[in-house]
């Protein structure tokens, strides 16, 4: 970096679940404010829209097995465009803190001397339950949310936890479970977790095209084979998701039987 010049900034940005209304108000200014954006698969077209024609775009991740640019890669793209003096922003579906690798790169930039900002975004399973009618957290009902992935870096299934998660006052927000579904709702039910409990999962939450699947542990892997979906997809665990009111507008969302 040349000696007169100020390394710029980071801001790690929740580009929320999709439509540009469910941007914060902070997270829009940053975007708008941007002259090089780092973007993930799940940003959605239209919040992409909202950058400065002249900002330089980056994706860094693609969807549908395609290969995403290496962690190593981005950090270093991000450190070599702050260093130029640019506003950068790292733009992550949903919330930059749920699973949005937010403190390895934050912690790579601080060890650069980069400075950063994160800007909270609303997350798959606030989304989903906003969307579908039913709360994450009931009185009496639902005292907890555990937020948990289904699978370990390496893709196997996560050994841990699940004494706490089949606790029937917990409601499970699972991301990154569509394909080890059936061996979660199992695990969950072997840890004691009633077979009836009610359970939904969500496609493209947050979008008009969200698709919900409702069932029960015994049978929702069914359900969403039968549904072929093919978006991101959260699952809620819970009775909680029983209380699932399907309204119409301004969504035209559609429960899947
Ligand atoms: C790497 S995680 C990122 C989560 C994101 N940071 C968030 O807060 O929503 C990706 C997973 O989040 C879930 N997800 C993200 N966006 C979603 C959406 N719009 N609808 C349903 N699930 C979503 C899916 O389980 C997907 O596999």
């Amino acid at each position: 970096m040349p000696h007169d010049q100020v390394p710029g900034r980071v801001r790690l940005v929740g580009a929320g679940p999709g439509p540009a209304d469910l941007l914060t108000v902070r997270a829009l200014r940053a975007i708008e404010g941007a002259q090089a954006l780092l973007y993930d698969a799940l940003v959605s077209p239209e919040v992409l829209a909202l950058a400065p024609s002249a900002c330089v775009k980056i994706q860094t991740g693609k969807r549908a097995g395609r290969a995403s640019m290496k962690q190593e890669t981005i950090n270093r793209l991000m450190l070599r465009l702050a260093r130029r003096g640019l506003e950068v922003v790292r733009l992550k579906g949903g919330d930059p803190s749920i699973f949005g690798r937010v403190g390895e790169e934050t912690q790579f930039l601080h060890a650069h001397g980069i400075e950063t900002e994160v800007v909270p975004g609303v997350t798959a399973a606030a989304a989903a339950a906003a969307q579908f009618g039913f709360p994450l957290t009931h009185r009496g009902e639902a005292r907890r949310l555990l937020i948990t992935t289904a699978t370990t870096r390496d893709g196997s299934m996560l050994q841990s936890g699940w004494a706490a998660a089949a606790d029937p006052e917990t409601t499970l927000a699972i991301y990154m479970g569509r394909d080890q579904l059936p061996a979660v709702l199992d695990r969950l039910m072997a840890n004691g977790r009633s077979p009836g409990t009610s359970a939904m999962a969500v496609e493209n939450a947050g979008s008009p095209d969200a698709r919900a699947v409702p069932g029960t542990l015994a049978d929702l892997a069914d359900n969403l084979a039968a549904a072929q979906v093919s978006g991101p997809v959260v699952v809620i665990v819970g009775d909680v998701t029983a209380r699932a009111a399907v309204r119409a507008a301004p969504c035209r969302q559609t429960v899947a039987r």
